[in-house]
């Protein structure tokens, strides 16, 4: 089967610089579902039809499974699917979607696609309480098919009809191409309609059939910010819904947003405001408190992630203990029973099993042992204003309140670092180290008062 997708629309009432097809969904553009769902049914051409904003629409998507075709001027949707011809196979079907209705089911696609066979014209249809705006259904009475009106052409009566065209249609190739060529513009819009195609079948002698998706929300299109909000909570509600009947535990399935694939374990539990991004993995018992952002992440088994915790890619072994107010980045990777609590930022660093940073610390391009205490306001100097250096604590290491460490550098197991301690070199095995420094006190001090004028 060949599918074509329609894009080459601006989308005024968006009201953006950005094409209306790469406004984002879910944190992946609208065109970008399409292309999902398309793939899913296993198409032998895959044929984006683009216009405004052509480049960034072919930058946005463009993949080697993926042609486009390039309508200079919106002429209508027939005149699109035309543009598309040249990259078809004329001995299958073409299947035509929308590149602004991202939310339609495969399976809705199929049950088209089964109707239509490779003879018929299938239409899918859907019966609506406000039809106002949408291309009428228009049958005979022995409830055939004749033919598609749009709103603007319709008489009063037809637009009574609360059947309407989707847009989504699939057709036999090979006669397509002589039914595009025959439409006319002369209707209210001036456009050359996809929708003629229909009496153009009859014609030819060819049934066109329906299909209806199982529900209304899988057919509507995105033309303005308000749509794209509806169909965001659409969106956002079947994920949370599917979490729910998987067995995870949501405090409130109308507060969490997933954008991207969020797969969880037995007894998972998710407090409200949390928002996954890219792939999360949420291992068994694992539970995330309220307003988390989680992104590219692996979470092991039974660890909790307290309130305001902020991951932007990192893995946890078993029963770890993230925030509250901890920040994970790439490359942090923490062992079992680890520790990270609030204020304390992880970067390209390992903590081994048991290690513990509780308190507003800096850990950057570290290699820290296992059950190594790290003492509030602990700062790792990675960075010496032109490259990062490595730090190593091995096992065992007790790290003072505000030290230092200065990167490249090695602590050896068992080391205690005493608090204030700044560490520019190596320290042997079980060895104390710190800065010598006097405290002085002093009495008879009085501070200054503050001067009146
Ligand atoms: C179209 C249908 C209408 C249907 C409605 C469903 C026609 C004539 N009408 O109307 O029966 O009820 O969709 O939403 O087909 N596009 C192009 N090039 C063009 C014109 C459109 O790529 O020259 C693309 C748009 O970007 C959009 C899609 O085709 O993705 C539909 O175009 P739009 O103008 O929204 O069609 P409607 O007038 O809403
Ligand atoms: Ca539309």
């Amino acid at each position: 089967m060949n599918i074509v997708i329609l894009a080459a629309g601006m989308g005024k009432r968006m009201r953006s610089a950005l094409p209306k097809v790469l406004h984002p969904l879910a944190g992946r553009p609208l065109l970008a579902h399409v292309i999902d769902t398309a793939r899913t049914l296993s198409p032998t051409r895959l044929v984006v039809v683009v216009g405004h904003g052509a480049d960034k629409v072919r930058e946005a998507v463009g993949a080697p499974d993926v042609q486009f075709a390039v309508q200079d001027k919106q002429l209508g949707t027939g005149h699109a699917v035309q543009q598309a011809l040249p990259l078809l196979d004329p001995s299958v079907p073409t299947l035509v979607l929308y590149g602004d209705v991202p939310l339609t089911r495969a399976s809705t696609l199929t049950r088209l696609l089964d109707a239509a066979g490779a003879e018929r014209y299938g239409v899918l249809t859907v019966t609506v309480d406000d039809p106002t705006g949408y291309g009428r259904i228009v049958r005979d009475a022995n409830g055939a098919v004749r033919k598609i009106v749009e709103q603007k052409d319709a008489s009063d009566e037809e637009r009574r009809i609360a059947e309407i065209n989707t847009g989504i249609v699939v057709s036999p190739t090979r006669t397509l191409e002589a039914w595009l060529a025959s439409l006319k513009n002369d209707n209210a819009q001036g456009e050359f309609y996809l929708t003629d195609v229909v009496e153009r079948a009859i014609e030819a002698g060819v049934e066109v059939v329906t299909a209806q998706p199982d529900a209304e929300w899988e057919t509507l299109g995105v033309n303005s910010k308000v749509q794209l909000a509806e169909l965001e909570r659409v969106h956002q509600r079947n994920v949370a819904y599917a979490l729910l009947d998987a067995g995870v535990t949501l405090a409130d399935p109308a507060r969490i947003d997933v954008r991207g694939t969020l797969e969880c374990g037995a007894d998972v539990s998710i407090d409200v405001n949390c928002v996954f991004e890219g792939r999360v993995t949420l291992a068994d018992n694992v539970s995330i408190g309220p307003n988390c952002v989680i992104r590219d992440a692996s979470i092991g088994a039974g660890t909790r992630v307290d309130a305001y915790t902020h991951i932007e890619g990192g893995t946890t072994g078993a029963k770890v203990v993230l925030g509250p107010y901890a920040r994970l980045r790439p490359g942090a990777v923490l062992g079992d029973e680890a520790h990270v609590g609030n204020f304390v930022e992880v970067k390209n660093a390992v903590m081994g099993h048991g290690a513990k940073a509780n308190h507003l610390s800096y850990i950057g391009d570290s290699d820290i042992g296992a059950r190594v205490n790290v003492g509030a306001g602990t700062i790792t100097c990675n960075y010496d204003g032109a490259n990062k250096h490595r730090t190593v604590i091995e096992d065992d290491v007790f790290i003072g309140s505000d030290t230092q460490l200065v990167a490249p550098v090695r602590v050896a197991r068992g080391v205690t670092i005493a608090a204030g301690t700044t560490v520019w070199k190596d320290v042997g095995e079980g060895e104390l180290v710190l800065n010598e420094k006097r405290q002085v006190s002093k009495t008879g001090y009085v501070r200054p008062t503050k001067k009146k004028v």
